[in-house]
């Protein structure tokens, strides 16, 4: 134990548990939803029929799949796919049969902080597409765009798709657009999902299902402190709690104490307090328009050159190359 609590206090995840927790309003940071059991939930959660997202980004793939190949072949050299928070792949796999199919010339590189992602994506692939050679990214997005950066030589193509971007305040995803485009030769791609403000009743519905799956995977963070970090948080002691707010687009996910309580965190030797209704923000979901992507690309210096929409455009994929002004 001793040994286990020395190298936890130094992780990424036991400081920003301390900083989340001792700060107010106290917060933790949705990346660290995602180990074993959250990558499974994560996954359930897309199979639901409340988060229309993926369905949503599938059926404008499957149905624009032709013109979304013609783009990222140019004219026809040797490319790299990268994929930024590839998870399980679904999607990414009728992009990938299609250019099987017209015989590309790429790579398929897949980046995801998870390990576990990436060896189920990696065999799923292999097994499903033998054609196509892949290999493997394990990082952070900030971490592993200084790795494609030095890929040079190749065309790039980079996926960030399931509108993973909703995820950053708009001044982190300004930052990251900036990080993205500064790693852009002249003809390199970034094709992105965005999800789109719509009837605030169906974005909190994919955000708040009443099979549970949603709260799971917000407790999941708990449950991560009490395994790694020695915690002793009782899950049912909170509340999932998300809101949406239709003026600026932003859903937020909650975790609210039910009484006062006090948890005690092991590796960190940390004391936290609970009052009752207490919250801790655990997640946003950005919601945009063609406004606000125009506004962010222009911000980071990118330029938007296609488009493609679902039929009731609730969601958005937009192909952005590097500004040349
Ligand atoms: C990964 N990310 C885009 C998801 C979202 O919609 O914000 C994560 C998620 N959180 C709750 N449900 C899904």
């Amino acid at each position: 134990m001793q040994e286990k609590t020395a190298t936890a206090l130094n992780t990424d995840f036991a400081q920003e548990v301390r900083e989340g927790l001792t700060d107010y309003p106290k917060h933790l940071s949705s990346k660290y939803f995602y180990d074993e059991v959250g990558d499974k939930l994560f996954q359930d959660i897309m199979a639901m029929p409340e988060y229309y997202l993926t369905d949503s980004e599938f059926n404008i793939l499957e149905t624009h799949k032709e013109g979304i190949s013609k783009l990222f072949m140019g004219n026809g050299g040797a490319f790299s796919l990268f994929e930024l928070g590839a998870g399980d792949g679904k999607k990414t796999k009728i992009l990938l049969r299609n250019l099987v199919e017209k015989e590309a010339d790429f790579d398929y590189r897949p980046i995801d902080i998870s390990q576990n992602a990436l060896n189920q994506l990696e065999a799923s692939v292999s097994f499903e597409i033998p054609e196509v050679r892949i290999n493997t990214i394990q990082g952070t997005y900030f971490e592993t765009l200084a790795d494609i950066a030095k890929q040079n030589g190749r065309r790039k193509v980079i996926l960030f798709l399931g509108s993973n971007i909703g995820n950053l305040l708009h001044p982190q995803a300004v930052e990251f657009l900036k990080n993205i485009r500064d790693i852009l030769n002249e003809d390199d791609l970034v094709f992105m999902g965005f999800d789109q403000k719509k009837h605030p009743q169906k974005i909190l519905d994919a955000y708040n299902d009443k099979t549970g799956i949603t709260e799971a995977f917000n407790k999941n963070l708990l449950a991560r402190i009490n395994k790694e970090l020695g915690g002793n948080f009782e899950l049912d002691n909170f509340l999932h709690w998300e809101v949406y707010d239709p003026e600026t687009g932003t859903a937020k996910s909650y975790l609210v104490a039910k009484k006062a309580q006090k948890v005690f965190i092991e590796a960190l030797g940390l004391k936290v307090n609970f009052k009752q209704w207490e919250t801790i923000h655990t997640e946003i979901s950005q919601k945009y328009d063609d406004e606000v992507v125009n506004w962010l690309a222009d911000k980071a210096g990118l330029d938007i050159i296609a488009q493609f929409s679902d039929g009731q455009s609730e969601y958005r994929d937009y192909v952005f190359k590097k500004s040349q002004r």
